[in-house]
């Protein structure tokens, strides 16, 4: 039997390469060897942007084109849809009663939205209620990894404690019904975006809205155009002047992406000591992300072409989620002994 992987995200936007580095790359990797969940978290996204759902629909479509595309195979994996799993938001109502409130508030990754999205003290209920959903996510299938970017980890720490605390309660020691989930982390746990760094001189992560980010679906003249712009030693003016590898996104994605390790350690050489130009490492990096994404961009276009076909992996995949939320949700109930009507 194999152990169960799951994960997930909430459609903001199309993915790009650090969600590729930090987390995409190992779901497609771990695919022969777990059974695998990936959720398209779109209840999520109404937490901030209830106003805009149009705008999450198509994203939702995005995100599934977008695994499809890297490799995510639905003839091995799960892809499904939030909102089309019940079980779900009634494991979410249960398990919220062994989360203490100040808890839920404690969590790192929360604060760190309120403060960055300036939502103040005026988030909705359902804003905290989608860490506890989170949780829900994870157990409703009890996974046992989940690879996640590193600012997921407060939530997998959440889902480790419920996990713990329901096996403890409800559970015979020898039986518990939930395993304890680990994290998996990318390659590159943080991947900086194409652009200067911020007033405090540090290099901002890539992120669709600070619009510093090269996407899995960008054209190779759209990677090309994004790389030649990108941020890179200021100090440098000339191929002869000595330039700095480190903190340079130049380096730091050649680092991440490009197999030719010699050739890096090689070129990273010369940079330092003025002997190779700026565009003659570009152009390497284009080449090395236009060759990643092709055949990404191969797959993208057969499912492009067929929304109907599109629709119908998520269907299936929805109705196998399902299928093993509402077992998981039966033992939840029989465990709280509130199974008044099963045989
Ligand atoms: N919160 C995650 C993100 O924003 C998405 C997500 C929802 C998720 N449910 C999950 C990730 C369960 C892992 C497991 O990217």
């Amino acid at each position: 039997m194999k152990q169960r992987l799951l994960t997930g995200d909430t459609p903001t936007g199309k993915l790009h390469l650090g969600h590729w580095i930090g987390s995409l790359e190992n779901r497609v990797q771990m695919q022969n060897d777990y059974e695998c969940y990936f959720l398209i978290a779109n209840i999520h996204a109404f937490t901030t942007r209830a106003d805009k759902p149009a705008e999450i629909r198509q994203n939702t479509l995005d995100i599934a084109l977008d695994y499809l595309s890297v490799g995510i195979d639905p003839s091995k994996s799960t892809i499904f849809i939030l909102s089309e799993i019940p079980a779900i938001a009634e494991l979410t109502f249960l398990f919220s009663m062994l989360l203490p409130y100040p808890r839920v508030m404690r969590n790192p990754t929360l604060k760190e939205e309120i403060r960055i999205k300036e939502l103040g003290d005026n988030y909705s209920f359902g804003f905290l209620l989608y860490a506890v959903d989170q949780v829900a996510d994870i157990l409703a299938f009890r996974a046992h990894v989940v690879p996640v970017g590193e600012d997921q980890i407060p939530h997998l720490e959440m889902t480790r404690e419920v996990a713990r605390r329901f096996n403890q309660l409800y559970c015979d020691s020898d039986t518990p019904l939930f395993p304890i989930p680990e994290v998996k982390l990318g390659k590159v746990k943080r991947l900086v975006g194409i652009g200067h760094p911020n007033e405090n001189g540090q290099l901002p992560k890539m992120s669709k809205s600070l619009n510093n980010a090269i996407f899995l679906s960008d054209t190779p003249d759209v990677i090309s155009q994004k790389v030649k712009a990108m941020y890179t030693d200021p100090k440098r003016l000339r191929a002869s002047d000595p330039g700095t590898v480190e903190n340079n996104p130049l380096w730091i994605f050649h680092e991440a992406f490009n197999s030719d390790k010699a050739w890096v350690a090689e070129a990273e050489e010369k940079y330092r000591t003025g002997q190779i130009g700026d565009v003659e490492c570009k152009k390497k990096l284009i080449d090395v992300l236009v060759a990643l994404t092709e055949p990404m961009r191969q797959r993208r276009k057969l499912y492009e072409d067929d929304p109907a076909q599109l629709l119908k992996i998520l269907q299936e995949g929805t109705e196998r989620a399902n299928a093993v939320a509402e077992e998981t949700l039966a033992a939840v109930k029989k465990a709280m002994q509130q199974d008044f009507f099963y045989k």
